[in-house]
């Protein structure tokens, strides 16, 4: 799947068969995670992949729209240390983009989630103070097909992209 494709393809789900993800495809997507480019070459940015229920389950209390995370068979906690620099968030932004479209170009599904509570997001995984479980990303086997899943729709493009200044 080229870049392009794999990129407007992508549309997040939150429902997932029972199957398990080949371990080939999540090494891909978890070697993303790593080559993300980071503010400064830190490389502050881990993933931990959660698959026990009841972490998963901990992890999704830590949120306020993740109630439905411990269904997929696959939870990544992207975390980012206290001291990772200016745009902590773009780093992690990056690691959890790279792992959604290597996922989707593997054939997997995926949604981002937001986290909250950070104390309770650490003791879900058991990591350390001085780190910030900044989002989750699920992984799975998507449970409908790609027509029967919805995407939302984006603004138009004239909406989003200004030429040379902002529009007057
Ligand atoms: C920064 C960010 C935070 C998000 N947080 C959550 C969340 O906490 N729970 C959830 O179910 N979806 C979450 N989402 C998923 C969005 O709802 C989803 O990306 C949006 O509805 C577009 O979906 P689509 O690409 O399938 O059209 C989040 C997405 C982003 C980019």
């Amino acid at each position: 799947m080229d870049a392009y494709k794999a990129v407007i393809g992508k549309k997040d789900s939150r429902e997932y068969t029972n199957e398990s993800v080949p371990e080939q495809s999540l090494k891909k997507v978890l070697n993303s995670v790593r080559m993300a480019g980071s503010g400064k070459n830190r490389q502050a940015g881990r993933v931990v992949v959660v698959t026990d229920e009841s972490r998963k389950k901990m992890l999704g209390a830590a949120g306020d729209y993740s109630d439905w995370i411990h269904n997929a068979p696959i939870v990544l906690a992207m975390l980012i240390s206290e001291d990772a620099g200016l745009r902590p968030g773009f780093d992690v932004g990056r690691m959890a983009q790279n792992a959604m479209i290597v996922a989707h170009a593997e054939g997997l599904a995926s949604c981002p989630v937001t986290i909250v509570r950070n104390d309770d997001a650490l003791a879900a995984i058991d990591a350390p103070t001085g780190w910030i479980v900044h989002m989750a990303v699920t992984i799975g086997i998507a449970a409908k097909t790609e027509s029967e899943r919805r995407s939302h729709p984006r603004i138009p493009f004239d909406e989003a992209v200004f030429w040379g200044s902002w529009p007057k």
